[in-house]
């Protein structure tokens, strides 16, 4: 049987704040503004392999808030692998992150298993500012590069049958001493529809701050779903599989009454034990209201339609 465990990204009931002290909501500046996308194709993916280069700012993407401070988005981190507190970023220099091979496998024209820097020759990075979530109801605003999702997926060419992407974390317990928690379903999976990997917002990461992205933020290759509270944007991928199952989670294994498959934003369904109406702003400290599908709603909100029945956002 489950042994019921508070972990480090949740809240105590205590912490969270009542939902009747946020009824004066502001009205809230429109964040994302639509258009073409304008990412001058100027240097090739294997230019910007050679030199590191984070690849240009995408002007789609735009923000409300000011970019949380490089050394507070480095160091408050969720990586169980590396403890369930939020200083990590020592324990998280262990992990070696060259060489690094990634597989993709599963459903897809041709399995392959190939080394990130390869993988990375053949993508184009480009740099964005996403506003990211945690389930705990903290917040942050970060530049990340990377490449889109979709890219892999048009690598990848899933068969007709492919209805799912699982990601799945390294696993070594001799580095991570988290992994040695036997309670935990190692390694850390998560999933994705089809549809949803190959949404625009769906972002690869490689970098943050226009450096290589820190172990402890889930060097080499990390996901980025910014409309998906953060478990869902899996750290240091070694696996991605095409599936038609749809891939069980390690944090629904652990508590699949409060963590779900989907996991969107949305401040009007509460976690079990506390409101998602407001997040903590990481800097700031400031409470501002929490928007549905934070605030991506425009880019993704289709994405469910004819899904109402599912548990769309826990
Ligand atoms: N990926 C792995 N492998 N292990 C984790 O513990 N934590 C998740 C997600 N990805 C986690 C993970 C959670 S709960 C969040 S909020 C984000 O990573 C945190 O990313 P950050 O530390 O870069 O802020």
């Amino acid at each position: 049987m489950l042994i019921r465990r508070r972990r480090g990204w949740e809240l105590r009931e205590s912490e969270a704040t009542p939902e009747a002290a946020f009824l004066g909501r502001r009205s809230l500046i429109k964040m994302l503004v639509a258009g073409p996308i304008l990412v001058p194709r100027l240097r090739s993916p294997i230019e910007q392999a050679a030199d590191g280069d984070p690849g240009k700012r995408n002007p789609r993407y735009t923000l409300d808030r000011p970019l949380t401070d490089e050394k507070l988005a480095t160091t408050y981190n969720n990586f169980y692998e590396f403890g369930s507190q939020k200083s990590i970023a020592a324990e998280a220099q262990a992990l070696n992150i060259r060489p690094w091979t990634v597989k993709i496998d599963g459903l897809v024209e041709k399995p392959i298993t190939i080394d990130v820097d390869e993988l990375l020759k053949k993508m184009l990075l480009e740099e964005r500012l996403y506003r990211h979530r945690c389930v705990e109801a903290w917040s942050m605003t970060v530049p990340w590069s990377g490449f889109p999702m979709s890219a892999l997926v048009d690598f990848a060419k899933p068969l007709g049958s492919a209805k799912y992407v699982q990601m799945e974390t390294f696993l070594d317990p001799k580095i991570a001493p988290g992994q040695k928690e036997f309670w935990y379903p190692w390694p850390y999976i998560e999933g994705v529809t089809i549809a949803e990997a190959g949404n625009e917002l769906a972002f690869l990461v490689t970098g943050m701050y226009g450096k290589p992205v820190p172990k402890q933020d889930g060097a080499p290759l990390r996901l980025v779903l910014p409309w998906k509270y953060g478990f869902k944007s899996t750290k240091s991928i070694v696996h991605f599989a095409f599936t038609e199952k749809r891939p069980v989670s390690f944090w629904e294994t652990v508590q699949g009454s409060e963590y779900g498959f989907w996991a969107n934003v949305n401040p009007e369904v509460p976690h079990p034990r506390w409101s998602q109406a407001t997040e903590r702003v990481l800097g700031t400290n400031e409470r501002v209201p929490t928007v549905k599908w934070n605030g991506y709603g425009e880019f993704v909100a289709h994405l469910y339609d004819g899904l109402e029945k599912e548990r769309l956002y826990a």
